[in-house]
């Protein structure tokens, strides 16, 4: 049995206390990082001097996701910043296998992101690129989002995609992932799963995270 990871969003956290914010997480297996520029979304979050930070003194690697425009130009730098893992959205990069290889050139994991009405099938091709494919489960943007289950066969022809091509590459989900939606994410295929107030909403956020992680596991 393949044991799950789940990666808290600290979009969910204390903006104010994110260092004690992140020792709440320490059992997580990332933390998982949301860059809002309010044009790719419409919300704006914490930039790369923020997230530079958060990576020096994080108990646990961060998991970076790009919501901004000109991923070209802007992600390679949270690379540099050391930030273990980059994930761009498809519709924000004008090359991205061009992107993938200079964030893997620079020392990262290589993430390409799908919004819920993106097809996959065009990207299928870029698998060997790739480090972790991020399946949207919302229409990105803000936490506490309703799981939208029309996602459900993206991420199966995901996960087939990626047994066949015998590359490694984490397919990870993020948005409405709650004790009662993971497993249906992990059903469809799902190893990685992005939770943000499932984790921070609770009362305490490690066994929260016990919790997602042993309901993820199939
Ligand atoms: C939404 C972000 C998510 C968000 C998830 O655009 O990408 O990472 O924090 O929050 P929940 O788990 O509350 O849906
Ligand atoms: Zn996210």
């Amino acid at each position: 049995m393949a044991q799950c990871c789940i990666n808290p969003s600290i979009l969910s956290a204390d903006f104010a206390n994110l260092e004690a914010e992140l020792r709440r997480i320490s059992n997580a297996d990332a933390v998982h990082v949301d860059v809002m520029d309010n044009h790719f979304v419409p919300n704006l979050s914490l930039g790369l001097p923020v997230v530079a930070r958060l990576q020096e003194i994080s108990p646990v690697p961060l998991d970076a996701h790009l919501m901004i425009e000109h991923a070209d130009r802007w992600a390679p730098a949270y690379a540099d910043a050391g930030v273990a893992s980059v994930t761009f959205h498809a519709e924000a990069s004008i090359a991205p296998i061009k992107l993938a290889r200079e964030l893997r050139a620079r020392g990262a994991k290589a993430g390409l992101a799908l919004r819920p009405g993106s097809a996959v099938e065009p990207f299928l091709d870029m698998l060997g690129e790739l480090d972790l494919l991020l399946i949207m489960t919302v229409e990105p943007g803000f936490g506490g989002q309703e799981f939208l289950d029309l996602t459900l066969p993206k991420i199966r022809r995901a996960r087939a995609a990626i047994d066949g091509s015998g590359f490694e590459v984490a397919l990870q989900v993020d948005g409405g992932i709650t004790e009662d939606t993971i497993w249906r994410a992990a059903e469809a295929g799902a190893d990685v799963f992005v939770a943000g107030s499932a984790v921070y909403g609770a009362a305490d956020p490690a066994a929260a995270i016990d919790r997602l992680r042993a309901a993820g596991t199939r």
